[in-house]
């Protein structure tokens, strides 16, 4: 997509789709149109690697929750150590994992979502983490699975450059890109969609930023980095799909 394009989008979003009406007898859930898939769907044949599902997780300090909201900040120095696949799929849940099926449209989360619509998408860069190769995947949390979108050549170099010079993406142990799927929320919101998906955005990244204190670990959001070079980096497309939040995570 061009940064014309880019640059219209933002400036539509912030001056007009923020501030705009809801008009749901104009939306495509008001129209009778069925609801897209919960989760993006993938080849069948594609290659996936199953992740420790809830409850069978070992090593995670239990952690106060007071403690770690009065403590939370942003971590940017990372020991090196690698992160455990107990502690990813934990990551991932607590971002992103499903608590309930409603209907086949339909999943509540461990984070809220506008109308439930949840119409983000979680890659992982994954640099360090034991068992899992070097490369680019997708959460999928239906199946509590990952699925392997790319490789992993030269990924701290390609995570630094796709975050503007901010090297501390590439040391992390694995960065975690949120995409939006904007049709998801706009099915039901129309052009109010916007807000509500940065809005749910937050809450994910919250989360993990909590989370991580219970496997030793820190985060820190990023939302400087070059949109188009982050959509190549995980092979989406920029007009359904593009990036809309980082957090690398790693040791500390
Ligand atoms: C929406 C958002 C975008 C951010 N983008 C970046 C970023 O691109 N690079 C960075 O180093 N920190 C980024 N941060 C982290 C902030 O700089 C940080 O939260 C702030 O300095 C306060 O520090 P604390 O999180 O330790 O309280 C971002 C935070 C938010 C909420």
């Amino acid at each position: 997509m061009s940064l014309r394009r880019h640059i219209n989008r933002l400036r539509s979003f912030l001056k007009d789709d923020i501030r705009r009406e809801v008009d749901f007898s104009a939306t495509d859930q008001n129209r009778g149109l069925p609801p897209p898939p919960i989760e993006k769907p993938c080849p069948a044949d594609a290659r996936r690697v199953d992740l420790p599902a809830a409850g069978s997780w070992t090593g995670l300090r239990p952690v106060d929750l007071s403690a770690a909201i009065r403590d939370r900040e942003s971590c940017r120095s990372y020991t090196g150590a690698p992160l455990a696949l107990d502690e990813l799929a934990f990551l991932l849940w607590a971002t992103q994992g499903i608590r309930r099926r409603l209907n086949a449209g339909t999943a509540l989360r461990t984070v809220p979502s506008a109308g439930a619509r949840h119409a983000l998408e979680t890659y992982l860069c994954v640099m360090n983490v034991t068992g899992l190769k070097a490369g680019v995947y997708r959460f999928l949390p239906l199946e509590n699975q990952l699925l392997h979108v790319g490789g992993g050549d030269a990924l701290p170099d390609r995570l630094t450059a796709a975050t503007l010079g901010q090297s501390f993406a590439g040391r992390a142990a694995a960065v975690f890109v949120w995409t939006a799927v904007p049709y998801r929320m706009e099915w039901r919101y129309g052009a109010a969609a916007h807000k509500v998906i940065a809005l749910d955005a937050g809450h994910v990244c919250q989360n993990l930023y909590l989370v991580c204190r219970a496997i030793g670990a820190g985060t820190c959001a990023i939302a400087a980095y070059d949109q188009p070079a982050m959509d190549r980096l995980i092979g989406v497309d920029g007009v359904d799909e593009f990036a809309i939040y980082l957090a690398p995570v790693g040791k500390v």
